[in-house]
């Protein structure tokens, strides 16, 4: 099934303004800060650590796969948008020897990578655009790729935020997949994973959970 979030971010304009819509005023730098800190809380707490190899997929404007080098992480970013990877290579150029990209264009439902590449797989921001089967279709992808772990970003739609954002979303048109914790759970559990933890951005307040599940 075909969503908005494949075709969305194709085009150099919406990738040059994405960073700067969304993380340039005061509350967009906190946001980021709290998103980037807690993937790196969730790795360090099932004790994947630098410089394990992780893959960060989508990796966007590559703000996380940043982060995670910064951390001394050995990061692969990958994405569905050729404007998205390129803008990631670019920024993280000064991390790489010469020539070598740390981003690559992939769709994260059928990954090229071989099975058990990475230590762990993390996605963040993707599965809130992503209806339940594309979804699971992500997540066995991922979880073919990563020895241990995957860290997944959920949206929940008994928060706050998510509760109160719905509508605004419905009426610009902008396709939306919240869920509820059983949801995530039944999801994970036909993916034959096992929930680990989930820590909250800011539990009942804030959509974001980030669910750390063990193969
Ligand atoms: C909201 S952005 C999130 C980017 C980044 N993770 C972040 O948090 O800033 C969503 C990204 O998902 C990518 N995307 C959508 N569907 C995808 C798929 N099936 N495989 C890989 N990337 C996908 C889009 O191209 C876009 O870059």
């Amino acid at each position: 099934m075909e969503y908005q979030a494949k075709t969305a971010y194709q085009q150099k304009q919406v990738v040059n303004q994405y960073d700067q819509r969304r993380f340039q005023n005061l509350k967009g730098k906190i946001t980021n800060w709290m998103e980037l800190r807690l993937i790196g809380r969730a790795l360090k707490y099932v004790n994947i650590l630098p410089p394990a190899r992780i893959l960060d997929i989508p990796c966007g404007t590559g703000r996380l796969s940043e982060y995670l080098l910064q951390k001394g992480y050995s990061v692969e970013g990958a994405d569905i948008s050729p404007e998205m990877v390129r803008y990631t290579n670019q920024r993280l150029k000064g991390y790489v020897s010469r020539n070598a990209d740390i981003a690559r264009v992939e769709n994260a439902e059928e990954l090229s990578f071989p099975d058990a590449t990475f230590a762990a797989a993390v996605s963040l921001r993707l599965f809130g655009h992503t209806p339940p089967e594309n979804r699971l279709r992500v997540i066995n992808e991922l979880k073919r790729v990563s020895q241990s772990y995957l860290i997944l970003v959920y949206y929940d739609r008994n928060s706050l935020v998510g509760m109160t954002r719905q509508a605004g979303r419905r009426k610009r048109g902008i396709s939306w997949h919240p869920v509820s914790a059983a949801e995530i759970d039944g999801e994970l559990k036909r993916a034959e994973l096992e929930i680990i933890n989930v820590f909250h951005l800011l539990r009942g307040l804030s959509e974001t959970k980030v669910v750390v599940a063990r193969i």
